[in-house]
């Protein structure tokens, strides 16, 4: 039996790639996958899928593994053990407002995809604000008038720059994780401690 590990797509499905090389792995299968959503490595079953689902598949016990933004941890509090941060994937949770942004007298308009990040950063603060959820290009919000600010993921900071963007205050410093089944790591310790340990072992990577 293979432990499945669950992946999110994208930025992170290549720096966790990087990674799992640098460990040892035998990753052809995953060079070659092309549009397939599930793979076998001589190791692992990787499954892909987005933020939000990876969470949902190792929630659920479909995948006994997660590689996954802290930032969806943030937002959507799944039901998972967080195992241990990954040395890649490192960014901000940023508020950021156009360049020279006064804030407005009246209640302020924030565009996010974390609508629960967003809210608990204000309820801190002890203000109230409208959220408008989009689902990406959040940056657009404040350029086209939607929203005073924003709260995303800085990682490089070239998209805020390219659009006029600033940074007013950092919220949190995220990385990846490595996440698990609460049930898989009980009934199948031995297959995954070894793993877990390779991971712990994993040097930083760009
Ligand atoms: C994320 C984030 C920012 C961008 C930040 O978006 O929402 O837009 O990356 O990265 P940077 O600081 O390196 O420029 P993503 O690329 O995931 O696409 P999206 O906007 O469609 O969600």
């Amino acid at each position: 039996m293979k432990p499945v590990i669950a992946l999110t797509k994208g930025r992170l499905e290549k720096q966790f790639l990087e990674f799992f090389r640098s460990l040892g792995y035998n990753d052809q299968a995953l060079i070659d996958k092309g549009r397939k959503l599930r793979v076998d490595t001589d190791d692992f079953q990787f499954v892909f899928a987005k933020g939000p689902d990876v969470a949902t598949y190792v929630e659920h016990g479909i995948a006994d593994l997660g590689i996954v933004g802290e930032d969806i941890l943030l937002e959507f509090q799944p039901d998972v053990f967080d195992l241990l941060p990954l040395p890649f994937g490192k960014c901000r949770v940023a508020l950021a407002t156009e360049e020279g942004t006064q804030w407005p007298a009246r209640k302020r308009r924030i565009a996010s995809k974390y609508p629960n990040i967003t809210k608990e950063y204000f309820r801190k603060k002890g203000e109230s604000v409208d959220i408008f959820k989009l689902e990406g290009s959040v940056e657009l919000a404040p350029i086209l008038g939607l929203a005073d600010a924003i709260v995303d993921i800085v990682e490089t900071g070239t998209t805020l720059e390219e659009n006029g963007l600033v940074i007013k205050e950092e919220i949190h410093q995220i990385s990846a994780r490595c996440i698990a089944n609460r049930s898989s790591l009980k009934i199948k310790r031995a297959l995954l401690n070894p793993v877990i340990q390779s991971f712990q072992k994993g040097e930083t990577v760009s």
